[in-house]
């Protein structure tokens, strides 16, 4: 019996995990899973709600680490995964993405001489400004599995010097529970009770530290919203960090003053994706709402300078936005016009990654 642990900390981790945990329970007499919440992400909306949508169960461990600086968060799961690791010592670690507590996990385990395999590796935007570019080049560098989701990632890593033989060319996990969900997520009565009906608004997400930790930053995507306001709905899901900078930065008259625009808490994993799949088109910089509105064949304007998921532009319906709040006008203004980018579902974006990666470690044996 192998024992495999798979590791979750914040809110995009906990789609990419579910699917494998429960093809993993599908051989119970080959893998005994468990299932480490390092409680990076810890509010209801953030964390707990996904849980209940993606029927997991109560981690089990809960690591309780919470928000800090960069350096102090990912001390925090440094310290505290490490007793768990010297405690249960498993066969396999299992982490995803690239939040800090993907990178904090894989040190811990790869120190204790344990396997590391990375879900979602391979992925660059090529820009160390960026936290999570950082943390996947970390985790890919000490990874013994490297599980990509598209070629481009593949390439990447080649071009780094990893041996051909540590990639797996797995596919996209998310798509896994979107799929498994989408039923679900139709069902979702979400735009009801905003008051909104199908296809007539636009959805908005925004977190990213680059867009919205700096004032003139923030204004500039502000302004542009103000614009795109007179002509669609928006509906905007608000991360925490966000309203806390909105908040820092006097900026909550501004967003107010916006008629059409309806700020909501961040919602479950059903009620976004059925905010996705109805949206006219989405404003976003996040990364997997790139995939999943690909996937959905909805337009997406991403606010950023460059993309770690390329594919979703050579592909799928994403196009980068120069962050000018003109250029953010005009490429919605485009969209509203009827002028939009058709795309297609790229290849192994198809449910079936948790199994080829399962698959993977039973081979082993
Ligand atoms: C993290 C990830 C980012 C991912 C995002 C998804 C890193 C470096 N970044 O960014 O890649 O796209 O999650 O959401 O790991 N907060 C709450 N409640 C929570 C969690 C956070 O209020 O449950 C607030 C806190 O004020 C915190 C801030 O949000 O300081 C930022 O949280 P943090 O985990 O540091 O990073 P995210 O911006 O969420």
């Amino acid at each position: 019996m192998r024992k495999v642990h798979l590791i979750v900390g914040a809110r995009p981790n906990f789609m990419k995990m579910a699917p494998l945990y429960k093809e993993f329970k599908k051989y119970s007499d080959e893998f005994s899973v468990k299932l480490i919440h390092t409680g990076q992400h810890y509010d209801e909306r953030m964390s707990k709600f996904f849980f209940d949508d993606l029927q997991l169960p109560y981690p089990d461990e809960y690591l309780e680490v919470g928000s800090g600086t960069h350096g102090k968060q990912t001390a925090r799961i440094i310290e505290r995964y490490e007793d768990v690791l010297l405690k249960d010592m498993p066969d396999l670690v299992i982490v995803a993405g690239d939040v800090n507590s993907t990178v904090a996990c894989a040190l811990d385990a790869v120190k204790l001489h344990i396997p590391v395999a990375h879900l979602e590796a391979g992925l660059r935007s090529h820009a160390k400004s960026m936290p999570e570019e950082i943390n996947r080049i970390m985790t890919d560098v000490i990874s013994d599995y490297l599980l990509t989701p598209s070629p481009d990632a593949d390439e990447n890593l080649l071009k780094e010097g990893k041996p051909k033989d540590k990639i797996y060319l797995v596919g996209n996990i998310m798509i896994d529970s979107l799929i498994q969900y989408k039923n679900k997520a139709e069902e979702s009565k979400i735009l009801d009770e905003i008051g909104i009906s199908k296809k007539d608004y636009a959805l908005i997400t925004l977190h990213r530290p680059s867009n919205v930790d700096n004032e003139k930053g923030l204004l500039t995507i502000l302004n542009a919203f103000e614009e795109i306001n007179k002509d669609v709905k928006l509906i905007f899901p608000i991360h925490p960090r966000t309203r806390k900078r909105i908040e820092e930065f006097n900026l909550e008259e501004k967003v107010n003053s916006m008629k059409n625009l309806y700020l909501v808490p961040p919602a479950g994993y059903y009620d976004f994706l059925h905010l996705q799949m109805n949206a006219k088109f989405i404003l976003t910089d996040s990364g997997g709402i790139q995939e999943e509105s690909t996937y959905f064949g909805i337009p997406c304007l991403t606010l950023r300078p460059n993309t770690e998921r390329p594919i979703t532009i050579w592909e799928g319906t994403n196009q980068l936005v120069k962050l000018e709040t003109d250029d953010i006008i005009d490429a919605a203004k485009k969209i509203i016009a009827g002028d939009v980018k058709q795309g297609k579902i790229p290849k192994f974006w198809d449910g079936k990654t948790a199994e080829r990666i399962v698959q993977i470690f039973r081979n082993e044996n």
